[in-house]
């Protein structure tokens, strides 16, 4: 299998590197390094990309297991 990690940093994005396809809501593929940056704070100018925005909104990164460990990790299922 390919080497795919995809890792929240401290109150930043999400750092993904391997051979991925990143596509929008349509299934356009959106090009991409293959090693990039999502933003995980919802502020981006550069969706999905982090243009470090969350630098300057005290983004608090805090993953929702830490503080809540018993709550599921996902709802989403497609
Ligand atoms: S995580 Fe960097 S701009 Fe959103």
């Amino acid at each position: 299998m390919a080497d795919v990690n995809i890792a929240p940093s401290q109150d930043g994005p999400y750092m993904v590197s391997g051979p991925v396809t990143l596509s929008d809501v349509d299934g356009r593929e959106i090009p991409h390094s293959d090693q990039m940056a999502l933003c995980r704070c919802g502020h981006s100018n550069n969706k999905p990309f982090c243009d470090a925005t969350h630098l300057t909104i005290d983004f608090d990164g805090t993953l929702k297991n830490e503080q809540h460990p018993s709550r599921i990790v996902s709802l989403y299922r497609w």
